[in-house]
């Protein structure tokens, strides 16, 4: 936690509260905050920014658009963030302090250069650091540059170049259209005429434009684990690790997803794996991009393979993971705005390392039948209230009201539940005794989030 003491006067009174609003026990910069996005990544950023001192002293928390979860902490109302003017004029208006902005689009769209060329404080890279998640190929290159380890990699602008650099590699293939596509864009095909059929489809527009280009890489053997740090420039603070599962059905199989679950810490990751991340591969990409003139601001979020050669970057991200953030917030024990707040003011290298619980978290996500094709919008969603009854805390994702005013389902990850415990398993059981409680016949859920855990836990045991 961070003393009062550590933090210079000149910014208490540059950011005092609004006139008439007196902070009660701590004079600190209360400030009003904007926070963007409507998921469960961003209920979980605003349950924890909730309890901030930065918002103590009469100070508001806004969120666009939110969601029914996140107006249980945050004014939410809706916003056209591609208009950057208008962004601006609502931070002038509500005397914003700080914008955290959630998801990937508007960082990738520039909305934070906007925003710090306004002199307004804000959470999230330059659409220039953005690349790092923007472009798989910019990422690629800028490991091969600075010697960063990461799969060999061809990129191709066509599907000729793309076909003739197959044969570069052997199976499985794995495909990645370049630019944004909504977690979607990357194929692992098991032999070559299934590469050969991907090809022709990104390149016939499967992706939309993120296809227009793309990176063809060896396939990485191992586990995957979530690396996150703070960066604002060249301090590198680490912010927790986690494991999430991507595959919708349970043991890992059937289509790729945004995540239908996750948990933190990431266990196998050992000390000395995580000490070997952060050296080999976040900070030396940090000081690259510092060294390239896009210094990073923001939460740099590294998926990362425990390969047989040790870690490898499989992707950067450049935002929290969701429903990676659920679990880390859920364990995180400092002040999340005093930490956002220090990145956006480059002030990094004077917070104290951040802390989390020993407990371990785990989130399982509710999704509405159908995901990830098309969900079944509109299903009803009862029994939260039981669910957190159990001790659970259930962040909304993908919810709204209906024309009655009840609880609905209105995308395809609907809920996570997140629970702590001694172990992953304890946690675990937690998490699903809370799903057991919910009422939402339209949803569904993997029954397996942890497994790998709990069977390691296990084998340790026995
Ligand atoms: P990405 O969108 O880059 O996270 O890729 C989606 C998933 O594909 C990753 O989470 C990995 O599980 C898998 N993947 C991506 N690249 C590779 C690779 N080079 N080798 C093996 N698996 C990969
Ligand atoms: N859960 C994966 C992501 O947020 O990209």
């Amino acid at each position: 936690m961070v003393s009062g003491a550590e933090l210079s006067p000149d910014r208490a009174l540059a950011n005092s509260p609004p006139s008439g609003a007196k902070s009660s026990l701590w004079e600190g910069p209360g400030m009003n905050i904007l926070l963007l996005g409507g998921g469960g990544r961003e209920h979980a950023l605003a349950w924890k920014l909730a309890q901030s001192r930065l918002l103590e002293g009469g100070s508001k928390l806004f969120a666009a658009p939110g969601n029914p979860g996140i107006a249980e902490h945050a004014t939410c109302f809706d916003m056209d963030t591609t208009d950057h003017e208008l962004v601006i004029a609502f931070c002038e208006q509500e005397r914003i302090g700080l914008v955290v902005i959630g998801p990937e689009g508007p960082l990738v769209d520039g909305l934070a250069d906007s925003l710090r060329a306004e002199g307004i404080a804000v959470f999230g890279p330059s659409r220039a650091a953005a690349q790092l998640e923007g472009s798989k190929g910019f990422t690629k290159d800028l490991c091969r540059r600075h010697g960063i380890p990461t799969a060999a990699y061809v990129r191709a602008a066509s599907a000729a170049e793309a076909l003739a650099a197959l044969d570069g590699f052997a199976a499985p293939y794995v495909l990645k259209a370049d630019g944004l596509a909504a977690g979607k864009g990357v194929v692992i095909a098991p032999d070559r005429a299934a590469a050969e059929a991907a090809i022709g489809d990104i390149f016939a527009g499967a992706f939309g434009a993120a296809g227009a280009s793309l990176v063809i890489e060896e396939f990485m053997d191992g586990e995957e684990v979530s690396v996150f740090a703070l960066a604002d420039g060249p301090t590198v603070l680490p912010f927790g690790t986690a494991q999430d599962h991507k595959r919708v059905g349970d043991r890992d199989t059937g289509p790729n997803t945004g995540g239908m679950g996750a948990y933190s810490p990431a266990a196998v990751l050992t000390a000395d794996l995580h000490a070997q991340v952060l050296r080999r591969i976040i900070v030396p990409t940090i000081e690259a991009m510092v060294a390239e003139g896009a210094p990073y601001s923001g939460v740099l979020y590294a998926g990362i393979m425990l390969t047989a050669q040790g870690p490898r970057l499989v992707e950067y991200n450049c935002r929290f993971g969701d429903p990676e953030a659920q679990v880390l917030m859920m364990r995180l024990d400092g002040d999340l705005g005093e930490y956002l707040l220090a990145c956006a003011e480059n002030r990094l290298a004077a917070m104290p390392p951040a802390r989390f619980s020993r407990d371990a978290a785990l989130t399982v996500v509710v999704a509405a039948r159908g995901y990830p094709g098309t969900p079944e919008r509109g299903g009803a969603i009862g029994g939260i209230a039981a669910a957190e009854a159990t001790g659970a805390k259930v962040f909304h994702a993908g919810t709204g009201f209906d024309e009655t005013g009840a609880l609905v389902a209105t995308g395809g990850r609907v809920l996570a539940v997140t629970a702590t415990g001694a172990s992953v398993a304890e946690a675990q059981a937690r998490a699903y005794r809370a799903v057991d409680a919910l009422d939402f016949p339209t949803g569904f859920c993997r029954r397996d989030i942890g497994w790998r855990e709990v069977a390691r836990a296990e084998g340790g045991a026995g």
